[in-house]
């Protein structure tokens, strides 16, 4: 039977890489972008299908979400990679960060992937092996932000990072919700990767950033749930 994944922001960066490897394993992948030319031309690069998805808006993800049903009858995994940045380069200190910048960021990072999960839920209870895959980041993890021994102390930016670490509060929770059931949730981390989201100053490559979303998309059985993962094994929150 095959196995059909949604990634949410698969027109570019991260996400397409997710959708890449995810196909090259056998899984449909599914590109969800919020922009119907930019998603239908990197479906079209991958040979998959598309599916017009804006987290911010809860129409389209509702819509995303039918079309999803009429066409697979159920969703195996979702890969909620949708994220943006508040702007690069971002404002460096908390105190002249506006509010509005914070409900920018978390309308996408946090308050999308909550829509996306809820909407998608119903799919994903088909599936013999439901997994939700939460791209997050080092820069969420409260205890690395406050090491000064590592290079995630100097990156003090209030909107980003808070939205993380509330990802990966949603993360814990879903995962709780979910102990019983056979759909795993988890957090990963690609590293610092160049893309747009960063103005392409990271050292890792969306292909290697990719690799632990897609690791946990296929996690077997005996796999963790409710984890926060890098490539390198497991980060503290
Ligand atoms: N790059 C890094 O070093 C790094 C490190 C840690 C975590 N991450 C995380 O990795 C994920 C992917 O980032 P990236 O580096 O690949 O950035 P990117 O190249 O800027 O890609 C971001 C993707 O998200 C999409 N997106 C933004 N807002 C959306 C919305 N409202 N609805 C649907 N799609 C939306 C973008 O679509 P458009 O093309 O339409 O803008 C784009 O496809 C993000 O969650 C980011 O926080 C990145």
């Amino acid at each position: 039977m095959t196995t059909t994944a949604l990634i949410t922001g698969a027109n570019k960066g991260i996400g397409f890489e997710i959708a890449r490897q995810l196909a090259e394993r056998g899984v449909t992948a599914v590109v969800g972008a919020r922009d119907d030319e930019r998603g239908r031309a990197a479906a079209e690069r991958l040979g998959q299908p598309y599916v017009l998805l804006d987290v911010t808006d809860e129409e389209s993800v509702q819509a995303a979400a039918k079309w999803i049903e009429r066409e697979y009858g159920r969703l195996d995994v979702l890969v909620n990679n949708a994220g943006v940045a508040g702007g690069w380069p971002p404002e460096p200190n908390p105190s002249a960060t506006p509010a509005s910048t914070l409900r920018e960021v978390y309308e996408t990072n946090v308050f999308g992937v909550v829509t996306v999960t809820n909407a998608m839920l119903p799919l994903l209870r088909r599936s013999e092996a439901g997994r939700i895959v939460n791209v997050s980041s080092e820069l969420g993890s409260i205890s690395l932000a406050l090491d000064p021994e590592t290079p995630f102390w100097e990156n003090n930016l209030l909107a980003y990072n808070s939205s993380k670490s509330a990802l990966n509060m949603v993360t814990a929770s879903y995962a709780k919700e979910l102990r019983d059931t056979p759909i795993k949730v988890n957090a990963c981390t690609p590293g610092y990767c160049a893309t747009d989201l960063n103005g392409h100053t990271g050292y890792r490559t969306a292909e290697q950033g990719a690799v632990i979303a897609v690791r946990l998309a296929t996690l077997g059985a005996d796999g963790p749930t409710g984890a926060f993962l890098s490539e390198d094994g497991p980060l503290t929150w």
